[in-house]
């Protein structure tokens, strides 16, 4: 990936999220995403994605993101962020905002470039209803302890009532927190990474700690290593999540001839976006 230049920035702007954050579900289609295939620019990403998946993934998924090293700089960052903003839509995420979230937790936080979003649209929300807000902890875990220092480094609170936190864990050992300490957790890409038995242990392991609900952007397409589960709403429901919004999205706006990311970092590839509430939500005098 080069550097990013003004203009980069400028051409996913015209994607419009600024006006519609969550553009990209009314951008999908059943018949677009069959349409993907007929794509030889989507088709050529996607093996090429498929083809270079590193060896060390492959062999041990956990240890590859335990070991990984990648500092990343201010204007990478700043892209990915804005470009995976795409198929991060906030559903559900206005709930963050009300009066009684107190603690949000996003598990396998990479750089923390989403969990800042998080914190940006509560602080976006108070500001459009001129409200000075409440006290609101932010937390991100990751297993890569460079992903940490990266999200660290470059992910500021936007209000002086949100702190924005960052470290490293394993959401496999177990979280040190105490069961429902979060209002809601957030899994973007984490379950996509871990094979059956991990990806049972993370979900038991964000029920404990979530009282009121999560959201969850998860991969949808076949590659090497990873694990598309199109029944993850189920998995949520089994574990006393009822589905509040369940939609799929494009990694970028469908177009007819191609990828349309101006420094064209992933294919156009299909992910779920849930947000699931707790349907018998602890009570307050039982939390902490
Ligand atoms: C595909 S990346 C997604 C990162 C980020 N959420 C995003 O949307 O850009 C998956 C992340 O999950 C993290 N991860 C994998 N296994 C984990 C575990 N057992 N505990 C915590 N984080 C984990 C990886 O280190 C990696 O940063």
């Amino acid at each position: 990936m080069h550097v990013p230049t003004p203009a980069d920035f400028h051409e996913l702007d015209r994607w419009g999220i600024i006006e519609d954050p969550t553009a990209a579900i009314t951008d999908y289609s059943e018949a677009r995403e069959r349409a993907r295939w007929a794509n030889e620019r989507h088709q050529r990403a996607h093996d090429e994605h498929a083809e270079n998946t590193s060896e060390a993934f492959l062999d041990d998924p956990q240890s590859y993101f335990r070991s990984l090293e990648r500092p990343i700089d201010r204007p990478k960052w700043a892209y990915l962020k804005r470009r995976k903003a795409w198929f991060h839509p906030p559903v559900g995420w206005d709930r963050f905002a009300a009066p009684g979230t107190a603690r949000l937790l996003d598990v396998g936080c990479g750089d923390g470039d989403q969990t800042l979003r998080v914190a940006e649209h509560v602080a976006g929300r108070w500001v459009a209803a001129d409200y000075d807000g409440f006290p609101l902890e932010v937390v991100g875990v990751d297993l890569s302890a460079s992903r940490v220092e990266n999200a660290r480094r470059l992910a500021d609170s936007p209000h002086p009532k949100i702190t924005v936190r960052f470290e490293q864990g394993d959401v496999l050992d177990g979280l040190g927190y105490a069961d429902d300490f979060f209002d809601y957790s957030l899994a973007m890409g984490l379950f996509e990474v871990l094979d059956d038995d991990h990806a049972t242990a993370a979900l038991d392991e964000m029920t404990r700690l979530s009282a009121h609900g999560m959201y969850v952007r998860d991969l949808l397409d076949e590659y090497p290593g990873l694990q598309p589960r199109p029944h993850l709403a189920e998995s949520l429901t089994d574990r006393g999540f009822e589905s509040v919004a369940s939609h799929r999205v494009f990694e970028e706006p469908f177009v007819e001839e191609g990828t349309r990311d101006p420094l064209a970092v992933w294919p156009m590839n299909v992910h779920q976006v849930l947000f699931a509430a707790a349907s018998a939500p602890p009570d307050p005098t039982d939390r902490y």
